[in-house]
């Protein structure tokens, strides 16, 4: 195990996507309680060009493998790893916001912090869904408390996060209200919104529930006229120090998620995915080659669903 290398996709510092480039890095061995996971595919998130860019979560030293989102299989097990046989297929987002170093051929992960691959679910679009889900999940279901027969707002819906809030929403018995391009009404109509429009038509909305919040800055405050007396605002950008008292003045509650790893809720997803209720989208799938590519159409900020790495 330890002669042998691996293609990754590496950062010698921060930069625009070009930076990333491809080397040979030896195949990291698993620890205590971790596994080794042959990485198939592995999902790109804003959080991997933030942090690119030098502007997402702390790298520690250099060169460096960015992403979190994997999906595979199980290569070995580290001492005490017995969750998981050899073979096993899995996918997680193992660490954040550590590093997890998904853009590579192997990765090492926790164990408990990845879940079996549902049945029917080929690598490229279980890769998509790690991050999308368990930030949307804990934001709906945990910091939102999203109860049958609420309206949520949506900016963004049919980006990562959003494709995926609008159809758990909607399969949680919400009115779902999304903001997307034209050329994404449609999708975000076959995704279970009730209604969809135009990003800057949000201040005509009212009486909302709960308003999620992808952009931060003053688009929160705006949300806050959106939603009806006793509704939330949950910010995916960072709490600010004014998100409370600014929130209680129009008698509205202020929220942010950070999200987690955790292995329960993508296994609590298990059977929506399986059954079709919730799908991936994905918009393009890249070779790991072109990683930066990927990374140049990604922050563009229209990508339609997810951005994925194939490293089969
Ligand atoms: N705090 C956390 O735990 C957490 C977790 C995940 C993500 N995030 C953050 O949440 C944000 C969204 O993440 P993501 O993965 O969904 O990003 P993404 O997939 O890159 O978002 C792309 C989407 O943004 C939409 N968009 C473009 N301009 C917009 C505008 N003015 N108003 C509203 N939407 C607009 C686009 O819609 P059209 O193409 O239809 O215009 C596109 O569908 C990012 O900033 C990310 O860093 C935070």
């Amino acid at each position: 195990m330890e002669h042998r290398t691996m293609r990754a996709a590496v950062i010698d510092g921060h930069g625009p996507a070009d930076t990333l480039r491809v080397d040979r890095l030896p195949v990291p061995e698993p620890g205590p309680g971790e596994v080794l996971v042959r990485v198939g595919a592995a999902g790109i998130n804003a959080i991997d060009w933030a942090t690119r860019a030098g502007q997402g979560v702390g790298v520690p030293s250099f060169p460096a493998v960015l992403g979190w989102d994997i999906a595979g299989t199980v290569a070995a097990a580290g001492p005490g790893a017995g969750r998981f046989a050899v073979g096993d297929p899995v996918y997680g987002m193992p660490r954040f916001p550590a590093l997890a170093g998904a853009y590579a051929e192997y990765a090492v992960a926790p164990e408990h912090e990845l879940a079996p691959i549902p049945a029917g679910l080929e690598p490229v679009a279980a890769a998509a869904l790690p991050m999308v889900v368990l930030t949307a999940w804990q934001t709906l279901f945990g910091i939102g408390g999203l109860s049958a027969g609420q309206r949520v707002l949506v900016p963004g819906a049919a980006g990562g996060v959003g494709h995926i809030v609008v159809q758990l929403a909607a399969d949680a018995g919400a009115e779902v209200i999304g903001t997307a391009s034209a050329r994404n009404r449609d999708f975000v109509l076959s995704l279970g919104a009730k209604e969809v429009i135009a990003h800057d038509m949000v201040r005509d909305v009212k009486d909302v529930d709960l308003a999620v919040d992808p952009m931060g800055g003053a688009e929160f405050f705006r949300l806050l006229d959106v939603v009806r007396p006793g509704g939330i605002v949950v910010t995916l950008k960072g709490e600010g120090p004014d998100h409370r008292r600014v929130a209680e003045q129009h008698k509205a509650r202020a929220g942010f998620t950070y999200v987690q790893p955790d292995a329960a809720v993508l296994e609590r997803a298990a059977p929506l995915l399986a059954s079709g209720r919730l799908r991936p989208a994905v918009e393009r799938v890249f070779p790991l080659e072109e990683a930066a590519q990927a990374h140049a159409l990604g922050e563009q900020g229209h990508v339609r669903g997810r951005l994925v790495l194939d490293l089969s």
